[in-house]
């Protein structure tokens, strides 16, 4: 059952999912080569606890820390560690908090200094998907047309959409219904409705969409070992445009 959000409610998810964008604006000031993961993990922690906010998956089915992090042909779920940023890697970097009962949740990559004209490319492709995912958060339109947009844009680039992981409905959980896949053709699947909130996350990787799972049971790579970037924005759909209310300053 996919929950239709008051207005007043999604001013509470406006609310966790600011803590969230702000969050991410302060740790895109850290990313720099030597910086640790676990060093993003604690400076999260702190400034969400500072906010009266929970960051959302700690212990989240058991995972172990506050953000999660995804180097290179890391795709998702990376647990902070020790390891040092490097010049030219790529980072993504996943935060969620719950505020007031109510969840927020994005993710965004970024290149460490300098980075290669494909990882670039991928970072830009996979943010576009995200967009034009978005674009189709409109009332009327089907679920499935959000999903179709996405495999498009990643596809007309040269790049394969993972499949194994989806974007999800958000807001007194962190994943309700529905499920929201990064492919598929349109015209599926319910019908939008105004009120509806959805946390759309594509993960897109350079060769193919095969993942696998380190033995950690959270890190998910590549199994071609090859890059992968992630974008994910909290939106809300209503009367009119799509609402991101994860939205940044800058973007
Ligand atoms: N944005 C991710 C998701 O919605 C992050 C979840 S990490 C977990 O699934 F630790 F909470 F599982
Ligand atoms: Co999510």
């Amino acid at each position: 059952m996919i929950k239709i959000k008051s207005a007043v409610e999604i001013d509470k998810i406006r609310k966790s999912c600011e803590i969230v964008t702000e969050t991410l604006e302060l740790l895109k000031k850290h990313i720099q080569p030597g910086v640790t993961t676990i060093k993003l993990d604690k400076i999260a922690y702190d400034f969400i606890i500072k906010k009266g906010a929970i960051p959302a998956f700690l212990e989240y089915r058991g995972y172990p820390l506050t953000i999660c992090v995804a180097i290179n042909e890391v795709v998702v779920h990376g647990i902070p560690d020790n390891r040092k940023l490097k010049e030219g890697d790529i980072i993504g970097i996943d935060v969620g908090v719950k505020f007031n009962g109510y969840y927020g949740d994005a993710a965004i990559t970024v290149g460490v200094g300098e980075i290669s004209k494909n990882a670039k490319r991928l970072i830009d492709v996979t943010k576009m998907a995200l967009y034009r995912g978005i674009e189709k958060c409109i009332k009327g339109n089907h679920l499935s047309d959000i999903s179709h947009a996405i495999q498009t844009t990643a596809e007309e680039n040269g790049f394969d959409v993972v499949r194994k992981f989806v974007g999800h409905g958000i807001g007194t959980k962190l994943h309700e219904d529905p499920q929201i896949l990064n492919y598929g053709p349109p015209n599926m699947g319910p019908i939008l409705k105004s009120g509806m909130v959805f946390a759309i996350e594509p993960m897109v990787n350079e060769g193919t969409h095969e993942v696998e799972v380190l033995d950690d049971k959270w890190t998910v790579l590549t199994k071609d070992r090859k890059l992968s970037a992630h974008f994910e924005h909290t939106v809300a759909i209503t009367e009119n445009e799509p609402l991101i209310l994860t939205k940044f300053k800058d973007n």
